[in-house]
């Protein structure tokens, strides 16, 4: 059993970039040689259900449910972490996500971080969210645990952010040291997810709506464009991608009538099967596929070219077990030496255990960010 006597930290976590309110308590020891974390409590308050009507999250509905939730998340963490948090001092945190993100969103959580810090007499630290997914890679917790957890990640590593607002590569050659690769020069993959499933009338969020429906599909049946698959660099686009969607669904209902073809498939004539037949689920499988194949393909490339020994993939998308899979397959084939590393499916998308990662990870370098709410903040 390895026994942490490293200097260790408390940090009450606070996250409200979007659309969801999220808290934590977690103790993190092991500094950045063999970092560990236990995690007390972690609260996630989701307002899919207040979102779903409109079809995307409408930013001063997030700011109202955050004002409402924040207080009732920390009455319920104070509550069964009582003694814990009574017991905070100097050296422990309250870490909050400053950006990028929702900026009345983002305020909700600062001001209620400061006004806890008063109260608690403990220094507030902000956190960019995008560190946040980063970090999610080093919590292998399957739930709530009171043992500590570490991730031994090896260096160079290659990392991909896939989430609503951001698709990024890195080459990370420590845990506090990565250089950009490339990123998106429009739409984030997330988003093109969203934007297909609304397109399809799906339910808001998109991403898990278009894997349910792609399921039921093995055959890539139409041929969407793969953008910058061949460039050498390594930026992405899937604003086209997104595009090739919507024009083919327009020439789809050209031939059908749109209710028929946005009706339950079910419902759906079986003569017409080999033109509308399933075709939700086969949009859905050929737009995921054509996303999968450039995102793995361009991520192994730059894995090839630095020498990786890992590939670390976070971010909401990341929540794809077809892309999870495809990048697992892809490695196995080519008989490549990488480790292949994706957080807990809890820690893909947002949440506050991640956020408190950050700040511990952050703590140990100069780097600070102002308390303030910065909606573009990058890396
Ligand atoms: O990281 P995240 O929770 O929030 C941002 O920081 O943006 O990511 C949310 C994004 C949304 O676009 C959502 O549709 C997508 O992640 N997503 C998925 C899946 N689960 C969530 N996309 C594809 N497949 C999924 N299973
Ligand atoms: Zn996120």
């Amino acid at each position: 059993m390895v026994i942490y006597t490293f200097i260790y930290m408390k940090i009450l976590a606070i996250e409200t970039s979007c659309d969801e309110t999220a808290l934590a308590l977690v103790t993190a020891a092991g500094g950045l040689k063999k970092p560990a974390f236990k995690i007390s409590a972690e609260i996630i308050a989701s307002q899919i259900a207040v979102h779903r009507p409109f079809g995307g999250v409408v930013p001063n509905l997030a700011k109202r449910e955050h004002l409402k939730n924040l207080p009732i998340l920390y009455g319920q963490i104070f509550e069964n972490s009582k003694s814990e948090i009574q017991s905070l001092k100097k050296n422990d945190l309250i870490a909050v996500t400053v950006g990028p993100g929702l900026e009345p969103a983002l305020w909700t959580g600062i001001n209620f971080a400061q006004e806890l810090g008063q109260k608690l007499n403990l220094l507030v630290v902000g956190v960019n969210h995008l560190e946040g997914h980063i970090y999610s890679n080093w919590l292998n917790h399957k739930s709530q645990t009171t043992n500590y957890k570490s991730q031994i990640i090896r260096f160079p590593a290659i990392c991909l952010i896939v989430s609503g607002g951001h698709t990024i590569l890195l080459l990370m050659t420590a845990i506090d040291r990565w250089k950009k690769l490339g990123e998106t020069r429009d739409d984030a993959v997330g988003e093109a997810f969203d934007k297909v499933a609304k397109m399809l009338d799906l339910p808001y969020p998109g991403g898990p709506e278009v894997e349910r429906l792609a399921r039921s599909v093995s055959k890539d049946y139409i041929s969407f464009p793969r953008p910058m698959f061949n460039e050498k660099n390594y930026d992405f686009s899937f604003s086209g991608l997104k595009t090739a969607v919507l024009y083919y669904i327009r020439d789809r209902q050209k031939d059908f009538s749109s209710t028929q073809f946005l009706s339950d498939q079910t419902k759906i004539d079986k003569t017409n099967d080999k033109k509308i037949g399933l075709e939700k689920e086969k949009i859905c499988f050929s737009f995921q596929w054509a996303a999968i194949e450039v995102l793995t393909a361009k991520t192994l490339r730059a894995a090839e070219e630095f020498k990786a020994e890992s590939i670390l993939l976070c971010g909401g998308v990341a929540a794809n077990q077809v892309l999870q899979e495809t990048f697992r397959s892809k490695i196995k084939e080519r008989g490549l030496k990488i480790n292949f590393h994706v957080p807990a499916l809890k820690y893909n998308t947002d949440n506050a255990v991640m956020i408190a990662a950050a700040a511990y990870f952050n703590s140990f370098s100069e780097k600070k960010y102002a308390l303030e709410a910065q909606g573009n903040l990058s890396l």
